[in-house]
């Protein structure tokens, strides 16, 4: 309220009148309240989510049956109870080079959307991979390094994540090998560049190293891949390989704990600001970015210190919060991680090739999803031609060209502001920038050019993808 009047028009110099906003755009945390610790949502929800099961015996996985996979410390925090996990020096040091990350507050697109709302977005493109990536990717190569592992694989769908781990491993001396679904390789051959400069080897997925691979190649040649297909190809190779372990850039406990960093640093700015959100909006492939920014306010929530609206957007062609099963299923599609409780489509269901390729994924976070569960946070699909729309408006008033998958996060942030025009009600919306487009401009291209499609996902489609769930 008080923020929102505390605005002057002033004389310009050609004689118009050019506006001095008392709030700041850019709200920046110094170097030294950079966060120490990240935050574990898990000891604070009045439930724990259910717990991984192993495919075989159906039993809880322990620690030795993640072992081949992850080390020990990751293993550890992907249990942890623990409220709160302090953050190595190690990975502070490399964290530095971007963070804190600024938090703006829109005022061009309040103007621009003429609404009585504020606006504010936390934005993560300024990190060395152009997202919220790296805030993951540096512990995990770190825990990796300090057990002796000599290479990490992964998967890769927008690209962000392998650029992220690539940069990561190089920062710890690690061999890094990227599957990259097949959509996004070739929609974004720079991406491969810039993970090749950081000492990556890439490969599309589907591909033929792997049995995974040749398995889905068999059957459809020309298949476009998935993040279910590419995480199959690099558990596969990690699991072959004793120097190697695995990395995942999203859905698991210990990545959406490390992305908590954002939603720390965001509540000191807004208390810099003076100002507190009333709805916070984030995209959701896997949860990490959404997850990360939203815990910690929602941690303040369950204390009773606030009443925001947390509120995930995911992709209409991907709807596994909003239309899928909540039910245990596979974290791939070859069938090869144990089951996880989780909002899912069924893990061979294959997302139309949209261009939020960070969003085609069949299954959610089982955090998240049992958060949602619980009702402690909402969820929209919204289509892509609406979010592009909304990118383009937020570039042409913010100057920042928001990556494909955040741009569900806008649309969803436009339609609230719409909103508060309509009732005059002047709420504060935090918005998730997770990352930027600028190795993303052919989705651009095609929204421009009018070439985007938003297909219908039907009911009958959508129960034959989850037919293969498994029966429990
Ligand atoms: C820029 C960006 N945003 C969002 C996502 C979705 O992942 P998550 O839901 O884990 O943030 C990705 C994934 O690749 C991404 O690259």
């Amino acid at each position: 309220m008080l923020v929102w009047f505390l605005t002057r028009a002033l004389p310009g110099p050609a004689g118009g009148n050019y506006v001095a906003y008392m709030t700041p755009t850019k709200i920046l945390l110094p170097e030294d309240e950079l966060p120490t610790r990240w935050y574990n949502v898990l000891h604070d929800l009045p439930t724990p989510p259910p717990p991984v099961l192993h495919p075989g015996t159906g039993q809880p996985v322990g620690p030795e049956d993640l072992a081949p996979l992850f080390p020990m410390d990751l293993i550890l925090q992907e249990v942890s109870q623990d409220q709160y996990v302090d953050i190595p020096g190690e990975v502070l040091d490399v964290y530095r080079l971007w963070r804190p990350s600024p938090l703006y507050r829109a005022h061009r697109l309040e103007k621009a959307l003429d609404t009585p709302a504020r606006i504010y977005y936390k934005y993560e493109g300024v990190s060395p991979a152009g997202s919220h990536k790296p805030n993951t990717a540096v512990p995990q190569a770190y825990y990796n390094a300090k057990s002796g592992v000599r290479k990490l694989t992964t998967e890769t769908g927008a690209g962000q994540w392998g650029t992220a781990l690539a940069f990561a491993c190089a920062q710890y001396g690690l061999e890094c090998e990227v599957w990259q679904v097949r959509a996004s390789y070739d929609q974004k051959p720079y991406r491969r560049t810039m993970m090749e400069v950081f000492g990556a080897t890439v490969h599309p997925s589907p591909s033929e190293l792997t049995e995974a691979g040749r398995k889905i190649l068999a059957e459809d040649p020309e298949s476009t891949g998935s993040l279910g297909i590419a995480i199959s190809e690099a558990v596969e190779m990690a699991a072959a390989d004793p120097s190697a372990r695995y990395a995942l850039g999203s859905v698991l406990n210990h990545v959406l704990m490390h992305q908590t960093v954002i939603g720390e640093e965001a509540l000191l700015q807004f208390e810099m600001a003076g100002d507190k959100p009333d709805v916070i909006v984030g995209c959701t492939g896997g949860g990490s970015n959404f997850g990360g920014l939203a815990f910690p306010f929602l941690r303040e929530k369950l204390a009773g210190r606030n009443s925001v609206d947390i509120r995930a957007v995911e992709p209409a062609a991907c709807p596994s919060l909003t239309r899928g099963k909540y039910a245990y299923d596979f974290g791939d599609t070859a069938g090869l991680t144990p089951l996880l409780k989780m909002h899912t489509l069924g893990h061979e269901f294959i997302p139309d090739p949209i261009h939020a390729g960070g969003l085609r994924y069949h299954g959610m976070s089982p955090l998240l999803s049992h958060i949602v569960a619980l009702g402690l946070v909402d969820a929209v699909a919204i289509g892509q031609n609406e979010c592009f729309a909304a990118g383009v408006r937020f570039a042409r008033a913010e100057g920042i060209i928001p990556a494909p998958e955040p741009t569900h996060a806008l649309a969803e942030c436009v339609r609230e502001a719409l909103r508060c025009k309509e009732s005059g009600e002047e709420k504060v919306i935090l918005t998730a920038l997770c990352g930027h487009a600028h190795l993303d401009l052919p989705a651009y291209a095609s929204y421009l050019a009018g070439d985007m499609v938003d297909r219908d996902l039907t009911d009958e489609e959508l129960s034959v993808a989850m037919s293969t769930i498994p029966s429990r």
